[in-house]
């Protein structure tokens, strides 16, 4: 499972690209707003002066022709611009025209094994489905996530599976054992991903019993 990082934090960014674990990054509009930088072109291309991998920027426009205009500007940014496109029927219009002009989807607001087909079949290259708002309605975000990978397996299909709106480490693991292609994972969350406090006494202890030989040399 590759990991890109959920985020438009150019901070965050940076520390979590040191790490080398990050293959891409997902932004949405609301956490382009967190930043409170209307210049989303300097967001983004300050994000990808850092990570040399696919950057999700979501498109803004509601209907089919300005979304496809909005998409096909954003995308002449970089070719690691991967446009994030809603899963509502505007959006599969949008997403098999864009696919057939080369320009990459992310087919997002994924909530169920039909958007996730048709946005596979409309040619998206990842899949967005969001686990944790899922479970904040009483159903299991995860098992979506498993029955898509499983989907796409049987039918040869290519696109990605992305495991997003990650609430927390075991969401991670889940995403692990669920067969998610990438996890886009808030950078709070990458951080508790490598936290283990038996690590912690570990290197304590370690340190501790060094210490006492070489004072005793
Ligand atoms: C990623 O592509 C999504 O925009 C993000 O994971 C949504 O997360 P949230 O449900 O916590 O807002």
């Amino acid at each position: 499972m590759r990991i890109f990082l959920d985020t438009a934090n150019i901070d965050e960014i940076r520390d979590a690209a040191r790490l080398g674990v990050i293959s891409g990054v997902t932004t949405n509009p609301s956490l382009v707003a967190k930043e409170e930088r209307a210049d989303l072109k300097a967001v983004i291309e300050e994000i990808i002066s850092v990570v040399d991998g696919p950057i999700s920027v979501e498109v803004l426009a509601t209907e089919v022709e300005a979304m496809v205009q909005e998409a096909r500007s954003l995308s002449s940014w970089s070719s690691n611009v991967v446009i994030k496109v809603p899963a509502s029927a505007v959006g599969l219009e949008v997403t098999s025209i864009l696919a057939k002009e080369g320009i990459k989807v992310n087919f997002t607001l994924c909530f169920s094994l039909n958007q996730a087909i048709l946005g596979a079949l409309a040619g998206a290259k990842y899949i967005s489905s969001f686990v944790g708002r899922l479970d904040d309605v009483g159903h299991d975000g995860m098992e979506l996530v498993a029955d898509i990978v499983n989907a796409f397996e049987l039918y040869n299909l290519d696109t990605e599976v992305i495991a997003a709106s990650i609430r927390h480490p075991l969401h991670c693991i889940a995403a692990v054992k669920a067969g998610a292609h990438i996890a886009t994972v808030p950078y709070r969350i990458l951080m508790q991903m490598i936290q283990h406090p038996l690590t912690d006494v570990g290197i304590a202890r370690f340190a501790q019993d060094w210490q006492s030989i070489a004072n005793k040399v």
